[in-house]
């Protein structure tokens, strides 16, 4: 065996997912693109450190310039979320969500979330890392027309498990929660409220969607990647710190030793970055990306769609839902992909198996990051139509696809913008 072989083979489909998405239409709801300042962060001597406990509290030595990020980092948080705790360390939104349930929960506790065929995320159920927490979960009706949280039925809810957390959040989340009115009945039965804006980070540090700490969450956790165009990783947000409240202080045991170790440092570094360039550029990305998920909602109920939410202008944040017809998600997001349109099958409302949903999910984010606006949405609208309606050859749409994508691969909205964001850096001059 050619273990060099091996290696490059490697390599080389790195290669060859760069140039896919490169000359497709990256629409997948939750991922991002880097700007070239956080790319850089990754590949530097943080990678592989170790930096246990927190700034100038480490269980090992080496960390004087890592202090000086984490701290960076924080800093930069709190400035870009209006709050006076932020934790960088989670090694994504599901780590964030699980420290949360170790700091705030037991094994048995009464937790109210929504049901994942309405839009809540995995680790709020079962079989993730709600389940593996061992809580209980009691769920909220679900409003199909508003693709909201039924609002009485929530309070009835809450008020007869009395939770010890009311969770809120979803992975489909085209509207803000309804959550002054839910967190303070939260709040009378003596439950905590944590408010997941993995999807939404990035349009909540743009001012362009709800203000969950002003609004009644006592924690806000995250994913740094989505619609905040940063590394994969979390956060935890509050708006009380350390010394003002034994609870954040148990948030913070819950991140360390709770559910990391080492926590990927070079990813902190280029966190601290994505803050500093969503603090310069986010109100400006986060407009023109829920501009462009409405008119995208728009067009494609125009061309014959059926685009959920459509009684309340489709969406108010960076997705879109349609339905696609009975379990035939799968099928559809296949069809998508040979054209060259990234896109995930989804659960609609009334869906009951999600490996045969009904629905596709659509984020605009990306290609808002790579200067597409209202006009660009009007163009995909109509590829998707050739390939979903009108039944044509996705191989033939593919070649359009590409011509198309020609013009966008320049990054925006961040530091030295205009650099390529697919080119693969290569670091080695390779051989074979
Ligand atoms: C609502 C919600 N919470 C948490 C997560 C998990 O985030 P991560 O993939 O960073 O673990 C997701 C992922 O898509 C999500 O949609």
């Amino acid at each position: 065996m050619n273990w060099l072989n091996e290696a490059l083979f490697v390599r080389e489909m790195a290669m060859k997912n760069n140039d896919l998405f490169g000359s497709s239409l990256p629409m997948i709801a939750s991922e991002n693109i880097l700007s070239p300042l956080c790319r850089e962060m990754l590949i530097t001597d943080f990678h592989g450190r170790y930096a246990e406990g927190t700034p100038s509290n480490r269980y090992y030595q080496g960390c004087k310039f890592f202090d000086e990020v984490e701290s960076k980092a924080i800093e930069l948080a709190k400035k870009l979320f209006d709050c006076k705790y932020a934790d960088v360390r989670p090694t994504a939104g599901t780590v964030a969500n699980m420290a949360v349930f170790k700091a705030w929960a037991s094994p048995g506790d009464k937790v109210t979330v929504l049901d994942t065929a309405d839009g809540a995320h995995i680790s709020y159920g079962k079989w993730g890392a709600a389940g593996l927490r061992g809580l209980e979960l009691h769920t909220y009706p679900f409003d199909s027309d508003t693709m909201n949280i039924d609002v009485d039925g929530a309070i009835k809810l809450i008020r007869d498990v009395e939770p010890k957390l009311a969770l809120f959040g979803q992975s489909v989340f085209l509207f803000p929660t309804p959550l002054k009115e839910l967190a303070s009945v939260a709040h009378e039965v003596g439950a905590k409220v944590v408010y997941d804006a993995a999807h939404v980070l990035g349009l909540i540090a743009g001012g362009e969607f709800q203000k969950p700490l002003k609004e009644g969450a006592d924690v806000v956790t995250g994913s740094t990647h989505k619609t905040l165009p940063g590394p994969q990783g979390g956060i935890i947000l509050a708006d009380k710190d350390r010394e003002e409240s034994k609870d954040i202080k148990y948030l913070d045991w819950g991140v360390f030793p709770g559910v990391t170790s080492s926590y990927h440092l070079h990813h902190v570094a280029a966190k601290a970055i994505a803050f500093a360039e969503h603090l310069a550029f986010g109100r400006e990305y986060a407009i023109q990306t829920i501009k462009n998920a409405k008119k995208l909602a728009e067009e494609l109920y125009n061309n014959g769609f059926d685009v959920l939410g459509k009684n309340h202008g489709f969406t108010e944040s960076h997705q879109v839902l349609f339905r696609v017809g009975k379990d035939k998600g799968g099928e559809a997001a296949k069809k998508l992909e040979d054209a060259g349109i990234i896109a995930n099958m989804n659960m609609v409302p009334g869906d009951e198996h999600p490996l045969h949903p009904s629905g596709i999910r659509l984020g605009v984010q990306e290609l808002t990051r790579i200067g597409m606006k209202e006009d660009e949405m009007q163009e995909i609208a109509k590829f998707f139509k050739r390939i979903l309606i009108d039944g044509e050859e996705p191989i033939k749409v593919r070649k359009d696809v590409i011509e198309f994508k020609k013009n966008y691969r320049k990054i925006h909205y961040c530091f030295y913008e205009g650099e390529d964001a697919y080119k693969y850096i290569e670091l080695l001059q390779v051989h074979q």
